[in-house]
């Protein structure tokens, strides 16, 4: 069997908008995020066990090279977030993994339960991050339509499941057309609930126009 490197990225993350956040302690981001996020070692092979397994890694004592035991959680590595994997490929619409009415489709054999894996991490002190415009069997939702309300929609399933689910934070990828960073936080901040907010784009600029309101 392949060896697993398993707890090799712990890094600061990279790419990140910092946005005050302190829901579940009073540590404010006065730098930059720090934590873990499952891509670069778990690519699409990523499950709610894992997840958790990662969370259980973050909080263990281990021996510092001053001799006394410390997690990598006190360190200040408290942000542990969920990349690309966790949707139900082609279950949706028009092959999709969002229903029609916009509502994002989990894979529930990999995750049967994220309002749990939240609560699990939240138990130990630490963040929970999601992931959105998803790269692995693509954002094929109303991608290539210009229907301003059907693409609003999308944006505004995808935060209030962040939020129903107890997300701490998402990473925006690049992959679909939901790259308007102004208009996540905006569906965001009105939800009430401080979310870090990263965007990884590669650069790229929004294609597409989004309703205004
Ligand atoms: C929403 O934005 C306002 C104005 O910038 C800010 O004062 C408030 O704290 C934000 N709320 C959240 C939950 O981020």
């Amino acid at each position: 069997m392949r060896a697993r490197r398993q707890y090799s990225a712990w890094l600061p993350l990279g790419a990140t908008v910092p946005l005050v956040c302190g829901l579940h302690n009073s540590i404010y981001y006065e730098r930059p995020p720090m934590g873990w996020r499952s891509w670069n070692v778990f690519n699409a092979d990523v499950t709610q066990e894992l997840m958790q397994s990662v969370m259980d890694a973050a909080v263990r004592q281990r021996i510092g090279l001053d001799g006394q035991s410390i997690s990598l959680a006190e360190l200040g590595y408290v942000n542990i977030g969920l990349d690309d994997g966790w949707q139900a490929c082609n279950a949706g619409v028009r092959g999709s993994f969002h229903d029609a009415t916009g509502k994002p489709l989990i894979n529930t054999e990999r995750f049967p339960d994220l309002r749990r894996m939240t609560a699990y991490g939240h138990d130990k002190g630490l963040r929970v991050g999601f992931y959105a415009n998803n790269c692995i069997c693509g954002e094929v939702g109303p991608t290539g339509s210009d229907d301003p309300d059907a693409i609003l929609e999308h944006y505004v399933e995808d935060v209030r499941m962040i939020v129903d689910y107890g997300f701490d934070g998402v990473k925006v990828d690049a992959c679909g057309q939901y790259l308007d960073m102004r208009l996540w936080a905006r569906l965001l901040n009105e939800t009430g609930r401080q979310v870090l907010l990263e965007n990884c784009h590669w650069g790229m600029q929004l294609r597409l126009p989004v309703k205004a309101s």
